[in-house]
């Protein structure tokens, strides 16, 4: 079978089991099994030997149980980076960049500034920030201790030990402060609402990232106690949430309340300064 046919007859397989984006799919899953980039799959010549294909199957396998492309691959562009990805932390969205930019257009007119991000997960945030800006020394929490082992294989991967520091630790509880800029993508979704989401979401991805209400205020309330006076809280939620998380940003005390659109358009990241 050539890369073109396994393009095909994967793109087939996967829209058969109901996976939103077939051909994207397909052609990284076979650009994974022969190594190259996904455009590389049409470059390609020749067939794929016995062992490829047989990777192949498994992974498509995979993919039309609806495991997250991000799992089945294991590793996932984040920023500037290819972080490690698996059911142990959430799978970095696009979105997440949005929020990275804001925070990196608040810290590049400080030199060595101080940020917490508060349920690191992947340490996608955390390791995107100190990443970009060469001077930021980052501490990242998460109360999950398989999301902090995966972190930790991700600052481990990206060359950035010693400029992120991770802690286990229920949100703010126990940090001293200051930080120049609190960030944080809490669990956002009701319960409620859960039920409706994707099989990508529900089967695999963990439900404690996923799940929480007023996660975010809980947040914004104690970083007031780590913020000294200009720090910048910046928080990810959900479509549909921003106006009243910029609200009650406002009724916290916090100042110039900002939302910022994703790339679909939609308001999916809020900012605010502690006066
Ligand atoms: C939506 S995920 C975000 C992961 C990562 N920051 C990202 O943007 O891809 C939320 C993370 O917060 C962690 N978390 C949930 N409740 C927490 C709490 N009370 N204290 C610390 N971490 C918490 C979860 O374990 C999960 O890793």
């Amino acid at each position: 079978m050539t890369s073109h046919e396994a393009v095909r007859e994967v793109e087939g397989r996967l829209g058969e089991a109901g996976v939103p984006s077939p051909l994207v799919d397909a052609e990284l899953l076979v650009a994974h099994v022969l190594g190259v980039s996904r455009t590389g799959v049409y470059a390609a010549d020749g067939a794929l030997g016995g062992e490829q294909l047989a990777r192949l199957r498994k992974l498509v396998a995979r993919r039309r149980a609806r495991e997250p492309l991000a799992y089945v691959l294991g590793e996932w562009g984040f920023r500037r980076l290819v972080l490690t990805v698996d059911a142990r932390a959430l799978v970095p969205r696009p979105e997440t960049e949005v929020v990275v930019e804001r925070c990196l257009v608040h810290l590049r007119e400080q030199e060595g500034p101080r940020v917490l991000d508060v349920g690191t997960g992947s340490g996608a945030i955390a390791l995107a920030i100190a990443d970009e800006h060469p001077g930021a020394r980052v501490v990242a929490v998460d109360r999950a201790d398989e999301a902090l082992a995966l972190a930790g294989e991700n600052l481990a991967r990206t060359g950035l030990a010693g400029r992120v520091e991770l802690r286990r630790g229920d949100l703010l509880d126990g940090l001293k402060g200051p930080f120049d800029l609190v960030v944080s993508n809490p669990p956002y979704v009701s319960a409620f609402e859960y039920d409706s989401l994707q099989p990508e979401i529900r089967l695999y991805e963990p439900y404690d990232a996923v799940v929480g209400e007023g996660v975010w205020e809980e947040m914004a309330r104690d970083a007031r106690g780590v913020l000294p006076a200009g720090g910048r809280l910046v928080l990810e939620c959900g479509d549909g949430q921003a106006a009243e998380v910029a609200e009650g940003l406002a009724a916290l005390g916090y100042d110039e309340v900002l939302c910022t659109p994703d790339l679909a358009g939609r308001d999916r990241a809020v900012e605010a300064r502690r006066p």
